[in-house]
């Protein structure tokens, strides 16, 4: 079975992790902080989904500060991902992916990995781009 776990602060990826969930009819869970503070180095999660009921994952984050989320962050740490498929999907403002889209993604893959996962697909969503749509819809395509 396949789920979807987001963290949104600002309910950017939500939208978009909404219009999978739409598509695949399948779970969404959210990861709630105690604070939505971006500053907080180590968040304390009060809502932190289990992943056991899902063979396939996909996890989608907001980039903050050059980097993947740190709630998202936390919750990598938390969570093992052994045997489970992995696609990670960020949403982020600036107008490059090097302006922190792709070092979300590459730590975020690294942390499922570590963590037993196998990563399959990765999207990079930058909302502000007039391809903002288009890249919505390559994303959905992925699951046809
Ligand atoms: C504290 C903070 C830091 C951010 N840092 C970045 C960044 O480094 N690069 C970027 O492209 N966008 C950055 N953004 C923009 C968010 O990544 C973007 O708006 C994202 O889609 C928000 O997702 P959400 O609405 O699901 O929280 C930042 C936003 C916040 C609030």
């Amino acid at each position: 079975m396949i789920g979807i776990i987001l963290y949104s602060k600002t309910g950017e990826t939500r939208k978009i992790a909404m219009r999978l969930k739409e598509k695949l009819d399948c779970p969404l869970h959210e990861i709630i902080p105690e604070s939505y503070d971006p500053k907080i180095i180590k968040p304390v999660l009060i809502e932190s989904p289990e992943i056991g009921a899902f063979d396939t994952v996909i996890l989608g984050s907001p980039v903050h500060g050059f980097q993947v989320a740190k709630v998202m962050r936390e919750y990598l740490l938390q969570k093992d991902f052994t045997g489970k498929t992995v696609d990670l999907m960020i949403t982020h403002y600036f107008p490059f992916k090097w302006l922190g889209g792709s070092q979300a993604l590459k730590e975020m893959k690294r942390l499922v990995e570590q963590k037993g996962g196998t990563i399959r697909h990765q999207t990079s969503i930058n909302w502000s781009s007039k391809k903002r749509e288009t890249s919505v819809l390559e994303m959905l395509d992925l699951y046809s």
